[in-house]
């Protein structure tokens, strides 16, 4: 073999394996900074940023405005006697929002559901109705805090000019 050639060889193979080494560092690199910071955002995928837009329109029924207590995560109902008989008669047809965001007596709760059974083919709730006439006027009812109360006119008086 020609000297020359013999050093381009080594060359070659000197260069080889400087690029070995290389990666070789790059990648030990790596795992030591996964050992040590696991939680760097080199290793996180973002997926946080998506999550926030998958929710359904029920879990994203604010938890507000009502006494404290446990919520329904699915629909947002206050977890209470009842819940169960509500969740399945009056969310078929509409979200649990349109039920939770109103707050009535239970004459007025009683009111809705037969106007509601008159006009929008709800079924007769049957025995259930009392366990949820019970549940809505105790966990919905009108409050005195927080929300105004619509004006109550008890007597109304003739202006005279
Ligand atoms: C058969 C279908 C159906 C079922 C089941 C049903 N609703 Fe409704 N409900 C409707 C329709 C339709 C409306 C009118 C929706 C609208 O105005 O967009 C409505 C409206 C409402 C409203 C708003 C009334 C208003 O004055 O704005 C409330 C409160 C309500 N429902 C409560 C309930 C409760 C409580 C139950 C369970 C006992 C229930 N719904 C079950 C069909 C249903």
């Amino acid at each position: 073999m020609q000297p020359d050639q013999f050093n381009k060889q080594l060359k070659l193979l000197r260069n080889g394996l400087c690029l070995f080494v290389i990666a070789l560092m790059s990648l030990g690199g790596f795992v030591v900074l996964y050992t040590f910071y696991p939680e760097s955002s080199l290793f996180t995928v973002k997926e946080a940023n998506q999550k926030q837009f998958e929710t359904s329109d029920s879990l994203s029924v604010p938890l507000v405005n009502s006494q404290e207590g446990e919520y329904d995560l699915e629909t947002g109902f206050i977890e209470d006697v009842g819940m169960s008989a509500v969740v399945n008669n009056c969310t078929n047809c509409h979200s649990a929002r349109l039920v939770t965001q109103n707050r009535m007596s239970r004459e007025a709760w009683k009111a809705t559901i037969k106007w509601m059974q008159e006009t929008q083919n709800l079924w007769d709730l049957g025995e259930k109705e009392p366990i949820i006439l019970d549940y809505l006027a105790k966990n919905y009812a009108p409050e005195s805090k927080g929300r105004r109360q619509n004006l109550t006119i008890d007597k109304w008086y003739v202006l005279e000019q």
